[in-house]
């Protein structure tokens, strides 16, 4: 193999997708309950993406920011329409998206401010991306080792704690980044009156609140975007994986208050809202507004998360069941390696974060009658791994 040696790869090469199925060389199909880690949110195979795709790349791959392409400006429009948000950046990843919202943030406040203002504070167990700053904001020591010296402004504060965040909010703080679920750190859901103090007292204090709303967003939690169930306004909200659906984008929005710091030679990025990205985006956008949609996900979501807890009632194996929406997870006692092994034998794809925390990610349109086949599976292995 000439690929470095990064990624932890099952023996499987996957040629196709069809639906809520990705197929390997030897035809094999696989039900997805992972869905490329959040990213393809209408499955595999979806011709309205397919065609947008399409369309975009014979008129026009690629122009640079030198110039207007229509499909970043529809894409930004359907952000801005139907968000709390007045103006978007598009990078290509959501490292690269909350690399940006740090850069806005630190410069909003030395404008305001002065250039100390410049800390910003994320929690334990977030992930923010692998870039350097981003994984000095990650709130996981393993991801830090190797790779210091790490970037200076970062704090850690506990997740979930409000009295130790009033107390790290002095005047050297910018911003504070949040993941409302956190995702890579297994499935913990930021709780909502925690969400609503540490926004009171951020605009008490002028502090920025950035919601990493990169696994979050595009449906995944039942709202558009998590905030938006939440009842709070972030001042900057970063999104990606699903974002693209499928192809690689990011994007950074703030409102006008916020973004008008940057000017022409603060930010950028080549690829940056890529018009086949953005196409593919608009596709994917407009398909989750339409009516009915989020309702009908909203529907099978309840109905697999009430087959999970009921596992989670019947088997002391599982710790806890966690999650919103199409974002599940089962906390263990025990390590989950073992289950994502035998889900590929069986044909089926899940995904373990955090040791012990199986996580559900499937896209948008998995029906019912595929969460059965999961469960089936799931109840199988728990039933073995209870007797033993
Ligand atoms: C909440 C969150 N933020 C940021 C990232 C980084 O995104 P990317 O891998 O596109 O850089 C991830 C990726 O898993 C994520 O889950």
């Amino acid at each position: 193999m000439d690929l470095m040696n990064t990624y932890k790869q099952y023996p499987y090469m996957m040629v196709k997708g069809e639906d809520n199925y990705l197929i390997d060389e030897n035809g094999k199909k696989y039900l997805d309950f992972l869905s490329g880690i959040a990213v393809n949110p209408l499955g595999y195979g979806n011709k309205k993406i397919e065609n947008a795709i399409i369309e975009q790349a014979r008129n026009l791959i690629h122009a640079s920011n030198y110039f207007y392409t229509e499909t970043p400006l529809k894409l930004a429009k359907l952000l801005v329409e139907n968000t709390c948000f007045d103006k978007v950046f598009f990078s290509n990843s959501g490292a690269e998206a909350n690399e940006g919202a740090f850069k806005l943030a630190r410069k909003y406040s030395e404008l305001k401010y002065n250039i100390n203002r410049n800390v910003i504070i994320s929690f334990t167990n977030s992930f923010h991306g692998r870039t350097l700053a981003t994984l000095t904001a990650t709130g996981q020591d393993s991801f830090h080792k190797h790779f210091f010296p790490l970037p200076g402004g970062f704090k850690y504060c506990s997740f979930g704690d409000i009295k130790a965040l009033e107390t790290m909010l002095d005047d050297r703080v910018c911003a504070i980044i949040i993941e409302p679920i956190q995702g890579e750190g297994g499935i913990n859901i930021a709780e909502k009156d925690f969400l609503l103090e540490m926004k009171k007292l951020a605009d008490e204090k002028d502090i920025l609140l950035i919601f990493d709303e990169v696994q979050t967003g595009i449906g995944r939690t039942g709202n558009f975007f998590a905030y938006q169930g939440i009842g709070i306004e972030p001042d900057i909200m970063t999104s990606a994986k699903a974002l693209g659906g499928g192809l690689p984008l990011g994007a950074f929005m703030a409102k006008d208050i916020v973004a008008k710091s940057l000017v022409p030679g603060d930010h950028g990025s080549t690829f940056g809202g890529n018009p086949v990205a953005c196409a593919s985006g608009c596709a994917v956008i407009e398909t989750i507004l339409e009516p009915g949609f989020l309702d009908g996900m909203n529907e099978v979501a309840e109905y697999f998360k009430v087959e999970l807890v009921k596992l989670a009632d019947k088997y002391s194996v599982i710790k806890e069941f966690r999650g919103r929406g199409l974002m599940l997870g089962l906390e263990l006692n025990i390590d989950g390696a073992d289950f994502v092994k035998e889900a590929y034998e069986e044909g089926l794809i899940i995904n373990c974060v955090n040791v012990r925390v199986l996580r559900f990610l499937p896209p948008l349109t998995i029906k019912k009658e595929e969460i059965d086949i999961l469960i089936k599976f799931l109840d199988g292995e728990l039933k073995k791994r209870s007797v033993a």
